[in-house]
């Protein structure tokens, strides 16, 4: 038996991912190169925005052609927030379907993948074919632990290690606590049970995740908090470098910008969503931090740690949002001088308070325009940040060969920067130190040293 995992979406649904591929080799599955030579097929999706949910139909159209062209027809499991979102209704919409596993069912997979094999038999009723994996995420459910070891970590040098699923904070854009329902701590000494394994099979990265990853409070001990994390992470032999996603400028403490200044293994990088510039459009975004709390954290940081990169999330469009409030979007990202930033048009998302209380009313064209223009504003800085580096030298962790050419690789600096050069694929996995010869809005090339 065959399995085919494609992954849309965050990081958290990475892993979730590498999880459902632990277990489904534990149960016997192997992996197959794609859907046509696949027993199951497994889409695990993302609702973040209507785009990325899009994706998820487009996808089931291509095994639906796939089974008529060829006779194949592999049994199709929808799992990830699109399956907890949408729950039945995904079966009644696309008879392709033989499963949808929701986001807290994962462990479910292989015993539902079984089932369904035995109800191409039968004819199950779509009604019970649904219930099986859906929980409401509005209810207290579930531990967050997952058994040790088991995920198949699908980068050969970082490990995601999740420490938190689910989220509280109910910002009014964000479908998170409809999908992946309240926020659940995982025990410390799991986490460093994970971490110890992944440095065990090779890995010398480990990435923290959690929807608000600096809120964490060990349930296990009452004396670790985020910053508390870090360290006990740093300390486990063999874990040479740590990132983590993705912090609230609201829970940013001076003991977290303590621990990333202090700690070595912890890179100098800060994924800092802001979402936005303005501090009334923050507010309607329930976001709980303003404009000018988010730039003194900034220059908090920057004194402390000089040599910090820092990257954001931005909304354009947010319901309301005046050209006054972008533009105040667009000073911010000018000010800080972001390494990268992430930018995206607003999206109506089923559930949230936006949806309900907030007209999606910036028009389509001023979306676009905005947002290219804060592309446009961010590619500059970048290159100018970049440039800035040609010359020097910088240590990178190589991570991936070159697609396209096959005597170069790629890593990354502990800022995040992507850097090129020639190099063979056996130096995956190994910190190397680079001089920096030219430089491009999006990434760095150089020479090994
Ligand atoms: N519309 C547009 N972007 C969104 N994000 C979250 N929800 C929405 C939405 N409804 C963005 C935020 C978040 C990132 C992961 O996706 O910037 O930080």
């Amino acid at each position: 038996m065959k399995y085919f995992i494609e992954t849309y979406g965050c990081q958290m649904n990475v892993h979730d991912s590498e999880r459902m591929a632990g277990l489904l080799e534990s149960s016997g599955y192997e992996p197959a190169a794609g859907d046509a030579d696949a027993d199951l097929v497994v889409i695990n999706t993302c609702s973040v925005r209507e785009k990325a949910e899009e994706k998820l139909h487009s996808r089931l159209g291509h095994i639906k052609g796939m089974g008529r062209a060829t006779g194949h027809f592999p049994v199709v499991a929808v799992a990830g927030c699109v399956a907890q979102q949408e729950g039945s209704r995904l079966l009644e919409r696309s008879n392709v379907i033989d499963l949808v596993v929701g986001t807290q069912r994962l462990k479910m997979l292989p015993m539902l993948a079984a089932q369904a094999r035995v109800q191409r038999q039968q004819d199950v009723s779509t009604a019970t074919r649904a219930l099986a994996a859906i929980v409401d995420v509005s209810t207290p459910y579930d531990e967050p632990s997952f058994p040790l070891g088991l995920a198949r970590h699908a980068d050969a040098v970082k490990a995601y290690v999740t420490i938190i699923e689910g989220c509280n904070d109910y910002c009014a854009f964000c479908v998170v606590p409809y999908t992946r329902g309240h926020e659940r701590m995982r025990a410390k000494a799991e986490i460093l049970a994970d971490v110890r394994a992944a440095v065990e099979s090779g890995r010398r990265e480990v990435q923290l995740l959690g929807q608000i990853v600096n809120h964490y409070q060990a349930p296990d001990d009452p004396h670790c908090d985020f910053a508390g994390l870090l360290e006990a992470v740093n300390n486990v032999a063999g874990v040479q470098r740590i990132r983590f996603a993705s912090p609230h400028p609201r829970h940013a403490s001076a003991r977290l910008i303590a621990a990333v200044r202090d700690l070595p293994a912890v890179c100098k990088h800060i994924h800092l969503p802001v979402q936005s510039g303005s501090t009334p459009v923050l507010q309607r975004m329930r976001r709980r931090h303003t404009r000018e709390h988010y730039l003194d954290l900034v220059a908090k940081i920057r004194a402390d740690i000089p040599n910090i990169q820092l990257s954001t999330d931005i909304i354009i469009g947010f319901p309301g949002e005046s050209e006054a409030e972008y533009q105040e979007t667009l000073s911010l990202v000018d000010a800080v001088r972001f390494s990268c930033i992430f930018s995206f048009k607003y999206s109506v998302r089923p559930n949230t308070l936006a949806s309900k209380k907030m007209p999606d009313d910036v028009v389509a064209d001023d979306k676009t325009r905005r947002i290219r223009e804060i592309q446009l504003l961010q590619r500059r800085i970048q290159l100018e940040l970049h440039e800035a580096m040609v010359g020097h030298r910088v240590e990178v962790l190589v991570d991936a060969r070159s697609q396209r050419r096959d005597w170069e690789v790629s890593g990354r600096t502990t800022g995040n920067t992507v850097v090129n050069f020639p190099g063979h694929a056996d130096w995956v996995g190994r910190f190397v130190e680079v001089a920096i010869r030219r430089a491009g809005p999006y990434s760095l090339w150089g020479e090994v040293v």
